[in-house]
Parts: structure tokens; sequence; C-alpha cells
């Protein structure tokens, strides 16, 4: 080609980036790998392959872990634990370390890593090992930190951690900083198609002297993934497809262990009319072809203003022709490789398998390459605008008001993240708030900081990876609730000697009902005489307040100032029939209910107060912008109570409703007269319809249903531990929260229970 040529195209000429010293790395392990245990590497097994997806060719080979490994990684990582959790200030400067090493070695690391994965070295180079790097520097900052700002947290243990492939060392950072930052010690695996750079950091942390048996890798398939699943580890942190968190979820169901997931998404991109639609066009570049697509928060579904929908798409098509896909150690591409193969023939069977809509295809090389893909003129219930594809390909359609934009936005089942583009301010900030999404980028996307939590709300999982909000999935309470003596209603001569029927009902949507199935339970007392009878709630009762509770959503949007006055004005009407309550408790127990009812009050008053000050934090990022992190309710919870007649209640609706969630409680099990009382005093503070709903009866009646339940949002137990395996299992179903205790623990726990964090990153300063 001759300069004239050159000039008259103006095409980019390749600019390969060396793959040399990388290449010169693997030669020298004579391209076979084992595991990382204890410090050490095992003999490799030779078991299966990595390829470079970009040409088929074969890195090395690695080794599927035996379940002997596994165990081996597990008993290193106890072993080491203790010790490595005893001081913040050295694991700080372990992480510090780490993060120099990333930083030394950066280039070997984001060759390697396109080599293995097919993307683009502009993107592993600027993105993937500079994020990595940033992880471990800021969480030795929050080692430093640990002792100081969070006294009474400590190290879960060890924790097992199974990723993706998508950033495979970025998402082993996102893990393991914060493990490690917490002082806990790791059994990691990475997917099977990406490893390498899982085991050169394994490399690096002997070379960093970290001590043996803090950090484990060990290679392999879904099936060293689900070994260490059914390990005695005390937590679990996956990322990946829902479908496998699914399966995890049910898996640990009952085990006790402490579980993050975060998972997939189909995270909508919204264009108004007014938005500098240019940086909209480019921000979709970094939406949807970054990674090939295939990264679980891209901005896959394109929701559009009708208005400009023709000229985006325009612009969009133009700027399509203009990404470049190929070799992605040229420095000059956009778009690289597909994982695998079998990825590639995914996304390319979803496209055919789509009849709706218009198709614009670029072009792609032969081999593992997809090509950028939008698809428009779908409906919101187009198979494609529902599911994730995870690959280069983009599904949109338009919207005419703000208020369509959002329903549009939200109705999908996934909630990881969502963008929007206006030139209007208070659009932007009016929206941003009514996107159900763990984060919100305004006119911006796809940034991430170690500074700011990652993670999503319904089926996208839950958990937050990164920021203050990420640090309490790697610690527990040090002051863990001690379990209580399990205690048995007493028993009866049977009969009620009043005549009137005076069953207690159940209260839901701020009314009292009668229970559907007709049924009734004898309250005795210690003395076996009649004091009551309860309803017995079931699983219509239960979808019944659930409904109640949906309708009551206005309560999520009151101000902190009015819930603490509804909870003060509880607390008072509580206080005026003191002594009525603590007679009922001492019929009911035969033990003085003076002090239980003044804790009740007490209880009332300190979520009052924490109701307009548990705020959220402005994080500052390296970005020209900030991420708010707003405490949003998590929506609808349902509990079952422990036995204390109305403490057990309490401690449970007044963190709830105080963070502005709605309530189902199944209310103490074996005591429950005073939580039926409690209705009256509900009915007289001014709690809206729906906003706390009352069930009576068995709590294994309920725990089934409660798990399951499509439209709860989280359940918390207290009741019996028996229940657990029955809710966490149940709780795949919509990937809802829970929260196992033997009685609710402190204030700050239970708040950070009642609320999740969005982050919202919005343009800031110069
Ligand atoms: P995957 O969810 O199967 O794999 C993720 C990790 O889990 C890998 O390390 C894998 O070995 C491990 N794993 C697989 N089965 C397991 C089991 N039963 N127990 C424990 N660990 C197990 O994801 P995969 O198959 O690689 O990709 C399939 C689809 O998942 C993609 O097409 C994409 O839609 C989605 N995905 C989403 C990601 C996200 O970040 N949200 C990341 C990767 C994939």
């Amino acid at each position: 080609m001759t300069v004239k040529n050159i000039l008259e195209t103006m095409d980019y000429g390749p600019a390969p980036e060396s793959a040399s010293e990388a290449m010169a790395w693997l030669d020298s392990k004579n391209r076979q790998f084992g595991h990382f245990i204890d410090g050490k590497f095992t003999p490799p097994t030779q078991d299966f392959t990595s390829k470079n997806p970009a040409n088929g060719e074969v890195l090395a080979s690695l080794s599927q872990a035996r379940q002997d490994d596994v165990d081996a990684a597990i008993s290193a990582a106890r072993k080491a634990q203790k010790s490595w959790a005893k001081s913040g200030h050295t694991r700080a400067k372990y992480l510090y370390a780490l993060a120099r090493a990333l930083q030394k070695h950066a280039r070997l690391f984001a060759v390697l890593e396109t080599l293995d994965n097919g993307k683009p070295i502009r993107e592993s180079r600027d993105i993937d090992v500079p994020l990595a790097q940033r992880h471990f520097y800021h969480h030795a900052g929050f080692a430093q930190l640990m002792e100081d700002e969070l006294p009474d947290r400590e190290a879960l243990g060890v924790c097992g951690q199974i990723i993706p492939w998508n950033f495979p060392l970025l998402m082993l950072s996102w893990k393991i900083a914060p493990a490690l930052a917490m002082g806990n010690a790791v059994v990691l695996k990475p997917a099977e198609y990406t490893s390498l750079t899982a085991l050169l950091f394994a490399e690096i942390c002997d070379q960093a002297g970290l001590p043996k048996g803090v950090v484990n890798i060990v290679t392999g398939d879904g099936a060293v993934g689900e070994m260490i699943t059914a390990s005695d580890v005390d937590k679990l942190a996956f990322t990946g497809s829902t479908e496998v968190g699914r399966i995890i979820r049910k898996a640990t169901a009952g085990s006790g262990k402490a579980l993050s997931l975060e998972l997939g998404g189909k995270s909508p991109y919204i264009v108004f009319d007014d938005a500098d639609l240019d940086s909209a066009v480019e921000g979709l570049v970094d939406a949807i072809w970054f990674n090939q697509g295939q990264v679980c928060c891209a901005g896959s579904r394109l929701l559009v203003q009708e208005g400009i929908a023709d000229t985006f798409y325009r612009k969009l098509k133009s700027r399509m022709d203009g990404l470049r896909i190929g070799d992605p150690l040229d420095k000059c591409i956009d778009v690289g490789a597909i994982v695998d193969p079998i990825q590639r023939a995914t996304i390319a069977d979803m496209v055919a398998s789509n009849d709706e809509g218009e198709t614009y295809q670029t072009t792609a090389p032969e081999g593992c390459f997809y090509p950028p893909t939008l698809i428009t003129g779908l409906t919101t219930s187009s198979k494609l605008m529902q599911e994730e594809i995870f690959g280069p390909v983009l599904v949109s359609t338009t919207f005419r008001t703000p208020a369509e934009a959002v329903a549009m936005a939200n109705d999908t089942r996934y909630g990881l993240a969502a963008t929007v583009w206006t030139e209007n301010i208070n659009l932007a900030l009016d929206i941003a708030p009514q996107l159900v999404a763990g984060i919100v980028w305004v006119n911006s996307t796809n940034l991430m900081d170690a500074a700011a939590g990652f993670g999503g709300v319904r089926e996208s999982g839950f958990g937050r990876e990164g920021g203050w909000e990420g640090l309490s999935s790697y610690t527990k309470a040090k002051d863990a609730p001690k379990p209580t003596k399990p205690v048995t209603a007493f028993e009866g001569k049977g009969g009620l000697s009043d005549p009137i029927d005076r069953t207690a009902k159940l209260y839901i949507g701020g009314k009292q009902s009668r229970p559907d199935g007709g049924y009734s339970r004898v309250v005795y007392g210690p003395k076996g005489d009649a004091l009551g009878e309860v309803s017995l709630a079931n699983r219509k009762d239960l979808r019944n307040a659930v409904e109640a509770a949906h309708k009551a959503k206005g309560w999520s949007k009151t101000t902190g100032h009015l819930r603490a006055q509804i909870l003060y004005y509880l607390a008072e009407n509580l206080a005026a029939r003191s002594a009525e309550f603590a007679d009922r408790i001492k019929a009911m127990t035969g033990k003085q209910g003076k002090d239980e009812v003044e804790g009740a009050i007490q209880t009332l008053f300190t979520y009052a107060a924490w109701a307009d000050k548990y705020d959220g934090q402005v994080h500052g990022v390296p970005i020209r912008g900030v991420a708010l992190a707003m405490k949003e309710p998590v929506g609808v919870i349902a509990a079952l109570c422990d036995t204390r007649p109305l403490a057990g209640l309490i401690e449970v609706i007044a963190p709830a409703i105080a963070m502005g969630n709605r309530v189902i409680a199944s209310t103490s099990e074996v005591f429950p007269l005073a939580a039926t009382d409690f209705i009256q005093v509900l009915e007289t503070s001014d709690v809206p319809a729906g906003v706390v709903n009352l069930l009576t009866g068995d709590h294994a009646e309920m725990a089934p249903h409660m798990g399951a339940h499509m439209d709860i949002d989280a359940v918390w137990s207290f009741s019996d531990p028996s229940h657990a395996a029955t809710i966490e299992a149940g709780s795949a179903s919509n990937i809802k929260r829970t929260l196992i205790a033997p009685v609710p623990g402190a204030a700050k726990a239970m708040l950070d229970a009642a609320t999740e964090v969005k982050n919202i990153w919005v343009p800031y300063g110069e």
C-alpha cells in the first residue's frame, strides 16, 4: 500500500502488541499448570487446554481439580486464616505489595488476558489491569482502617470464590482484595476458559511473600465449582450466570454459609430526545461493544425516545460501520474475539431464532468473531428484549414519555444496571431513583471503581463488591446473636370458657381478617388455662398480605422524617398500654413482661431515630464525577419472628418500616397474643394500610411459601433453624435476599438488611 492509498482510505494500519513476553512466560512453565495450594504449585495433570479464541491456538494445558485438591486448598486456607486475620496493618502491606506487583507486570497481565480471553488489548491494558490494581490499592486501605472503622466486625474465615471468564483478572481482584483485606483466606476457581491470569497472579502472590495458604487457586470446570460449594467454606462468592447462581443458592440452603451472587443482567440504556446524541452513541460503544458485549452490566437494551429514534439509529449504524473487529492484540481493534466457539454459537443461535424487528449487522472475520449487531423495532416482551445474549448484540425499542421509559426499563426480571442520557438534570435525577437497578449511570456508562459498590437487585443477585458497602459481605458481627433455647407452646386442658368467639384475626392491608382456611388454635398459659385463640394463616393469607404490601408501595417514597414520626407515635401508643401488654406477656409466658415492653418501646425509638439518619454516601471515584451511594428499601420483606411475644415482632417491623419497606410478619408461634393485641396499636398510629401485615400460625406452613413467593424481595427468619433450608432453597426462585439468625441483630445490621445500596454515577466538577 502506498502513502497515497493510505491518505485516500485513511485506514488504520495494524499496530500489533507483541505476545513474546507472555509466550515466554508460558514456555517457562512448559505450558502446563497445576493448582496453587498452600503457597506451591501442584504437579500438572494436563486435563484440559486453554486456547486463544482469536486463532484457536492452544496456549497451555491445565489441571482439573479432584476432591483431594479442593480439600487440600480449603485446609491450607483454614490453617492460614487465623494468623492472617490478626493484623490489619500487615494485611495492608501485603495488599499494597500485590497492587505494586500487578502494576509492575501490567503489560504481561494485559497481553496474557487478551491471548486467553480474546478481548482487545486496548481494554485489557487500559481497563481490566488498571482496575485490578486499583482494587488492591483501595482495599489495602480498608485493611488498614478495619480495626478503627469496623470495630464490631470480623473476618468470616475461609471464602470459596467462583468467577466467570469475561473479566478473569478483574473478577479475581474484586473477589480476592476485599476478602483478604477483611482477614479471610480464599480458595478461588477461575472459569475453565480463562485461568491463565489467575495462575500468573498466584505466582505474584508467591513473589510478594504472601503467607502460604492465604490465597489458593484451583482450576477446572463447573464440577470443581460444585466441590467448593459443597465444602465447609464459611462464605461463597459467585459471579456468573443466573442459572448457576440458582443452583448454588439451592445447594447452600440451610448450610449457614454466607453467600453473595453477582449474576446476569439485561440493562436498559435510555436515550431521551434532549440527549447529546453523539455522546450517547459513543456511550453505546462502551455499553454493548466493550468486551464483545460479554459484560454482565452491558447496556444491552436500548430504549430511545420516539422523536429522535430515526436520527439516533442512523448515527448509531454509522458508528457501528466504523468499529474495527479482528486480532485482539492489535491496538487499533475495537471488538475482539468471542471467548469460545460454544459461546459464539449461543449468540448466533439466539439472533437466528429471532424473527421480529429489523436486524442490522456489520461484518466480522472468519473464526470466533461475531459482528456488532443492532435489532430495532422489538417490543418489551420480545424474547431478545428479556434474555441475556452476552454478546455484541444490541436490541432496541422506542418510548414516548419518561413514565413509559421507566416502565419499559423496569420490565425485566433483572436489575443490575441502567444508563440514562439527557441534558436535563431534573429529568435524569427524577428517573434514576425510579429505575430498579443496583447501578445507574447518568450521561456515562459501564463505569466501575473500587470505591463504589457493584451489584444488583432482583435476579441479578445480591451483595455488593467494592466500597464500604462491599465489606459487609466479607465480615460478620463480632457479637453474633446467640441461639435462644427452644420454647414450646404450653399445653392445656382444651376448650375456652368464653362462649363468644374472640379469635384474634390476621391483620392484612390495614384490616382484621379471618384466616382463609377457617382454622384457629387455642393459646394456653403456663398453667394450662386457655388465654385465647389465634387464626392459622395459610398460603392464601400470605398471598393476600403480599398483595396488600405491594399496594402500599407509596410507603417506600415517604420521607425518613415522616417514618420517624410514625415510629415515635407507635412507641407512644404502646407506652400508653404498657401495663396491659406486660400482663399479656406474663399470662402467656409466666415471666414478668414489663422489661420486654420497655425494650420494645426503646426499639421503636431507636429505629425512629435512624429513620432519617441512615444515610448513603458520596463516593469519590477517579473520573469526572461522583457515585451517589443511595440506601433504598429492599421492598417487601416477609419475616418469621422469634418466640418473644412482643420484642420478636417489634425488632422485625421497626427496622423494616423505618427504612421504607413493607413487611409481612408471622408472629411468635408459641406466644402470639401480644402481637395480635399490637394490631390495635397499629390501627391508632397512622401506619398506612398494607405497610405492616401480621399473620399468626405455624411457621412451618409459612416458610416454604415465603421462600418461594415471586413477589417477596427478602425473607428474614428468626424462627426455628430448621426452616432455613426451606426458605433459602425457595429463595432461588427470584433470588431473594435472606437473613437467617436466632434473633434480630444490632441496629446497624438490621438497617443493613433492610436496605440495598444503589450507586448513581453523575458527572460532577471538571
Ligand atoms: P457459568 O455461570 O456457567 O460459569 C461461571 C463460573 O461458574 C465458572 O467458573 C464455572 O466453572 C462455574 N460453574 C459452572 N457450573 C457450576 C456449578 N454447578 N457449581 C459451581 N460453579 C459452577 O457461566 P458460563 O457457562 O461460562 O456462561 C453461560 C452464560 O452465563 C453466558 O452466556 C452468560 O449469559 C452468563 N454469564 C454471566 C456472567 C456475568 O457476569 N453475569 C459471567 C459469565 C457468564
